[in-house]
């Protein structure tokens, strides 16, 4: 099974081709990412338009070299799978009305594949992970926690009711004076920082409700911010390795009520696993706290490695391979509408004020 995957629902022009044969492990023939990062930084975040443009431009160009790289032909492809949604709808329509013309053209099937789903499975191609398994998902636009069950089959546990991680991490950057995207650059502030130096608020700390918040803790850093302004290098950096900490704090007091509903739910699971996914993944401090948490809890902590845990084509054609061979690609695939929103979990409520229209996933 061969299929062509691609990506374009942010800032990251993507396509691959990722192949399963029987009674092997899966194999990713080709990954081609470009990021329009610097024809954003400008303007401190993504801005829809620019990244719409240059899709168009980009695409044609980053389909050939994928399918080149792989050394496999449109031919051999057994379907075209792109990201149909959530994210920014410019970027979404450009991905999938190309999907739809190499499919019409190659007579192949289309498969419209959710963001977030790529996300969710990228586990199982990197690692052969089986169902069920928790998801953490921490980016620039989703902050969940997803039990994932199996293809199609998610819910969701935990969500924001305010900023995605990522946000807060881009927000905390651009109030500090630190360019974009922000997340990297107050990692590499906080390693210089004292961590104790503002004590900021632990949000949903200790909570029974299960859910996520981070825009008071926003609102903590600003205010620290105008209370020391102006600001020297250190003091920049204290506040970052403060933020840094409360953020890691309540990630672990969330992920833990998971660790433990997920013993609950699932008692007779005797490799029960963590996947983390999303940009924020990358941050060692968040990482290596994680990791602990699972020692601690008898679980197997799983992160992809950082190009599949950003976003990709890899984790969009993976999916694709997951839809045929479990029976569940669409037979109208041809019509669908490209989601700026479209949640994984389809039953659990919205949250008010959750997410943002045509965010990053
Ligand atoms: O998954 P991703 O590449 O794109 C989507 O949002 O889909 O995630 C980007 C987000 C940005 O908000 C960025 O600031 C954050 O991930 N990020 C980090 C780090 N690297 C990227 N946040 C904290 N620490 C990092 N090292
Ligand atoms: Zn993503």
């Amino acid at each position: 099974m061969r299929v062509l995957g691609i990506e374009t629902s942010c800032d990251e022009t993507a396509a691959s081709v990722v192949a399963l044969e029987a009674g092997q492990a899966p194999r990713i023939l080709s990954s081609t990412v470009l990021s329009q990062i610097e024809e954003h930084a400008a303007f401190g975040g993504v801005v829809p338009e620019i990244a719409a443009r240059a899709h168009v431009e980009a695409l044609d160009g980053i389909v050939e070299a994928a399918l080149e790289d792989s050394g496999v032909s449109l031919d051999d492809i057994d379907a075209v799978a792109a990201t149909a949604g959530p994210g920014l709808v410019g970027g979404l329509i450009v991905g999938l009305m190309t999907a739809k013309a190499i499919a019409a053209a190659s007579g192949k099937p289309l498969i419209a594949i959710n963001h977030l789903e790529g996300h969710a499975l990228t586990a199982r191609l990197t690692d052969g992970l089986d169902f069920p398994y928790l998801l953490l998902l921490v980016s620039g636009g989703h902050t969940q926690i997803v039990l994932v069950r199996g293809v199609g089959d998610y819910q969701r546990w935990a969500t924001t009711i305010d900023d995605a991680l990522g946000e807060a991490f881009d927000k905390t950057a651009k109030m500090l004076g630190l360019p974009y995207p922000g997340g990297p650059n107050v990692e590499k502030a906080a390693a210089t920082g004292d961590a104790t130096r503002f004590v900021f608020p632990r949000p949903m700390k200790g909570s029974a409700q299960p859910d996520f918040s981070f825009s008071g803790l926003k609102t903590s850093v600003r205010q620290a911010a105008t209370a020391v302004a102006p600001l020297s290098d250190q003091d920049v950096a204290d506040i970052c390795a403060s933020f840094q900490a409360a953020v890691t704090d309540t990630l672990a007091d969330r992920v833990r009520r998971a660790l433990d509903r997920f013993r609950k739910e699932f008692p007779q699971s005797n490799q029960p696993a963590l996947v983390v996914a999303g940009g924020v993944a990358a941050n060692k401090q968040i990482r290596a706290k994680l990791e602990q948490l699972c020692a601690d809890n008898g679980f197997t902590f799983t992160a992809p490695p950082m190009a599949l845990c950003s976003d990709n084509a890899a984790m969009i054609a993976w999916a694709g391979i997951e839809r045929l061979r479990a029976n569940l690609v669409e037979p109208d695939a041809f019509d669908f509408v490209p989601r700026s929103r479209w949640p994984l979990d389809s039953v659990s409520t919205p949250v008010v004020g959750s997410g943002r229209r045509g965010a990053k996933a």
